[in-house]
């Protein structure tokens, strides 16, 4: 549910009406486009500067409105600090908070995507602009109800102002297919349940056959019979079934080995007979965040048409306490031949996680596999929403992921794996136990947890999202609850390393 912002690019020239957007370094110097067009208003924003006391700093803004000289209504001026300092990350932020300035009243937002050396390069110019367009999702399906002031214009029309539009236009074609992951991502994770449980969350993934995603669901039956007794075990106290889905892209060599990537998709987690307390459960309709990223980025690397074989595989189920719910004490036999000791039913990400990574590498042999989920308070409490927890058995998909974090500014901190931690989930009576008993260390036990599903041989890492998968933190490129994290920082890292 995107507010409607048609963006498009152009040439430098001074608009006829609307909001015009510039860029100035902490000089308060602007590039030659950008002076030859404001002509004698730069005395006025000289003198509007000096009174509000904007300098250029990064991210920091100036308006002036009616600008006399200017056919714009109103003319904002943007930070953009040290310039030799800006990267990918930065011009997102930038393009995001240009679409933030504008006031609800704009219809047209012309940016000048320039800095005081001259026009911005290529790729800084779409980053902008994929900024600018992350930032005016709004997920508003559910408002029946708004005030007038409130309302943005029905469409608004963005140009970004560049030197070689044809350049700019093409390069931007692939990072629209991959904010429109994002936004997928992000629509999904604002569903609320009764909307999005499993088989609703698996009929909409079957949009992706559009773009010639093969999409397959499995059922309960299809997945008894593979003895997916962990996924199923977490799913049996809903009145929705659960549901496996397999999305697979073949952009790459034809039957060379996919990458993989895991979702868990707890359509709700109530904790099921270890229930949790009422304070903010309703933010569980978004545990599955993890399957909506993965959802989000094969459709990323479908609608861009990334050279490269991926499968996404995600686990939706419901975590609920009816009668039939799974008990603590229960013991289940997972795909894998491993049983597993119920402690805690509200540790149900890794029992679905489980299931899925073991069937994953059982049936796709893949190059890595990468799994999200928001697994654990315990990696809000180490690192916050800044930072995703990363838990890897290999030192170059670690690295990978952390400099395509770094990049794209969804960033990731790797964290510790270590045999002491795996002896805290050994059992009395089963395999293993689906906690670790104790709360310290806690997203560390559960990585521990799903690597004993997981074959070594297989680079894998798992990113624990429940920090940074939704939160209010109104960032420069989201403002809405669903984040679509992990559908750049992913994209990027095929993008560098494994099309052909
Ligand atoms: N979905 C939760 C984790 C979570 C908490 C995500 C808050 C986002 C925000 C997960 O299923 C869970 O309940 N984890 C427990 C594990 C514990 C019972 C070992 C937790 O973190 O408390
Ligand atoms: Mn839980
Ligand atoms: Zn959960």
């Amino acid at each position: 549910m995107t507010d409607a912002l048609k963006l498009g690019f152009g040439p430098f020239t001074a608009p006829a009406k609307g909001v015009i957007v510039v860029f100035c370094d902490e000089g308060l110097k602007f590039g030659p486009a950008t002076r030859k067009t404001l002509g004698s208003v730069l005395n006025q924003v000289e003198r509007a500067a000096k009174v509000e006391r904007f300098t250029g700093k990064k991210n920091s803004a100036l308006e002036l409105i009616v600008p006399a000289g200017l056919k714009a209504e109103r003319l904002i001026v943007i930070g953009l600090g040290k310039t030799a300092e800006l990267r990918s990350k930065d011009f997102l932020k930038l393009g995001g908070l240009a679409t933030g300035k504008l006031p609800n009243s704009a219809s047209h937002a012309t940016v000048f995507a320039e800095m005081p050396g001259g026009g911005m390069k290529t790729e800084q110019a779409v980053d902008l602009a994929q900024g600018a367009r992350l930032r005016a999702y709004a997920f508003n399906r559910y408002k029946t109800k708004r005030k007038d002031d409130e309302k943005p214009p029905a469409t608004r029309v963005m140009t970004i102002a560049v030197g070689d539009v044809a350049a700019v236009r093409k390069a931007y074609e692939p990072r629209s297919a991959i904010s429109d992951g994002v936004m997928l991502a992000r629509d999904l994770v604002n569903e609320p349940a009764n909307v999005l449980f499993p088989e609703e969350f698996a009929r909409r993934v079957g949009a992706l056959k559009k773009r010639h995603v093969a999409v397959e669901v499995l059922d309960l039956k299809a997945m008894k019979k593979l003895g997916m007794n962990a996924l199923l075990g977490v799913g049996q106290g809903s009145g929705h079934e659960s549901r496996l889905v397999v999305m697979r892209w073949n952009g790459g060599r034809a039957g060379g080995p996919p990458i993989a990537f895991i979702g868990k998709g707890v359509c709700f987690d109530t904790g099921g007979i270890s229930i949790k307390p009422a304070a903010s459960m309703e933010d569980m309709k978004g545990d599955m965040a993890g399957a909506a990223c993965v959802v989000g980025l094969m459709h990323a690397l479908a609608a861009r048409k990334a050279r490269v074989n991926a499968v996404g595989l995600i686990g939706l189920v419901e975590n609920m306490p009816d009668g039939h719910a799974q008990r603590p004490g229960d013991i289940v036999k997972s795909m894998s031949g491993q049983t597993i000791e119920i402690i805690n039913t509200d540790a149900e990400g890794r029992l679905v996680l489980a299931d899925v990574i073991w069937y994953a590498a059982q049936r796709f042999k893949p190059k890595f596999m990468i799994d999200l989920a928001t697994l654990t308070g315990a990696i809000i409490v180490a690192l916050g929403q800044e930072y995703a927890g990363m838990f890897s058995n290999n030192d170059q998909l670690a690295e990978r992921l952390t400099k395509a974090g770094m990049e794209t500014g969804e960033l990731v901190w790797r964290m510790p794996l270590a045999p002491e931690y795996d002896k805290m989930i050994d059992s009395k009576f089963a395999d293993m136990k689906n906690t670790g008993g104790s709360r310290w260390g806690g997203a560390i036990t559960a990585a521990q947890f799903i690597k004993r599903f997981v074959d070594d041989k297989i680079p894998w890492a798992h990113l624990d999202i429940a920090g940074t998968g939704f939160d209010s933190r109104q960032t420069d490129i989201n403002r809405s609850w669903g984040s679509g994290w992990g559908v750049r920082l992913l994209d990027r890292l095929v993008a560098d390393h494994y099309e052909k």
